[in-house]
Formats: C-alpha cells, sequence, structure tokens
C-alpha cells in the first residue's frame, strides 16, 4: 500500500489546525499508521527539502520550519500520495482551490500548513527519513471493506 508523510507545519500547530488536518484525512478514508510531535533541525530538513536548498526562499522556509514543533504523521492508502496532495491544495494558499485544507485556512505564500509528499518514491523517502520502523503501526482497518473494493485492499 502506497505511503505519504504529512507534516502539520509550525502554523498549523500555532493556528490550532492540526485536529482539522488530521480529521479531513482519517474522513477520506486514510489509514494513520505513525503519529508524532518533532521540532526540526536544519540537517533533517536540510534533507527533506534538498531540491530547494538553493532558491532564495530556502531561508525563510527553513527559518519557518525550525520555529515550533511540528506535527509528523504517516498515512496509508491506496495511492494515497496523488489523492492527499488534492485534499492539501496548490503551495501558494491564495491560489489553492477553495475545499483544500490550504485553499480554506492559509493565506500567505509558505504559510501553507502542510507538508505532502509528492510521489509515490518520495512518500516511501519521506516516511522512512522521519519515522523509525518501530514508530510506524500495521493493523488491520475494518473500514477498508467500504472504503475500498476488494482489489484496492492491499
Ligand atoms: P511541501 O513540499 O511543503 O508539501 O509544499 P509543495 O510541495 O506544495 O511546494 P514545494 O514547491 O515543494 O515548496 C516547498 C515549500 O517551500 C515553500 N515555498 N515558498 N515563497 C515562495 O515562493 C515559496 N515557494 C515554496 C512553501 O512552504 C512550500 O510548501
Ligand atoms: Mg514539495
Amino acid at each position: 500500500m502506497e505511503q505519504t508523510l504529512i507534516i502539520a507545519k509550525p502554523d498549523a500547530l500555532q493556528r490550532g489546525l492540526v485536529g482539522e488536518i488530521i480529521s479531513r484525512l482519517e474522513r477520506k478514508g486514510l489509514k494513520l499508521i505513525g503519529l508524532k510531535m518533532a521540532t526540526l533541525d536544519s540537517m533533517l530538513l536540510q534533507a527533506h527539502y534538498s531540491e530547494h536548498i538553493e532558491k532564495p526562499f530556502y531561508a525563510d522556509l527553513e527559518d519557518f520550519m525550525k520555529s515550533s514543533p511540528v506535527v509528523l504523521m504517516a498515512w496509508e492508502g491506496y495511492e494515497c500520495v496523488s489523492s492527499v496532495r488534492l485534499i492539501v491544495g496548490a503551495t501558494n494558499p491564495r491560489s489553492a482551490d477553495a475545499g483544500t485544507i490550504r485553499g480554506d485556512f492559509a493565506m500567505g505564500n509558505g504559510r501553507n500548513l502542510v507538508h505532502a509528499s509528492d510521489s509515490k518514491q518520495s512518500g516511501k523517502e519521506e516516511v522512512s527519513r522521519f519515522f523509525k520502523a518501530s514508530e510506524l503501526f500495521q493493523y488491520d482497518k475494518s473500514e477498508y471493506d467500504h472504503v475500498y473494493p476488494p482489489h484496492e485492499r492491499s
């Protein structure tokens, strides 16, 4: 089953939107397999956002991501990476569709509440970057019988 990493960023924690973010993903039918709070350091952020290090916004991005703790989540679901990106919405929250997390709750560029993995491969890599194997939980979700047809349940 595909996995995706979600980070409820410092603005989500400060603005009391962590529950809203979790709730939207739960109600979609996704399975929560890991959840913890952490303060991210420069080394971890440089690995996580390596494609952006040379960009002009990187300094602000790193400072912002270190500005308070974050909530890290690993979610699982059939083809979940692309469907979670649709729930999260466009990077610039002022252009994000209404009905998405960023479109409904954010305004500032770079203050967009949530990180979500952007491919199946990055989902796998990012979940392993932020979670030890012992912090990830495998269990049966009875809801799956009603969320998916049989061939999409494993
Ligand atoms: P994320 O990685 O956090 O899920 O966001 P994303 O895929 O939608 O966007 P990405 O292009 O990967 O950018 C990573 C984060 O960098 C900040 N950013 N600021 N000021 C700017 O122009 C700008 N562009 C990107 C955002 O916080 C974005 O989420
Ligand atoms: Mg990204």
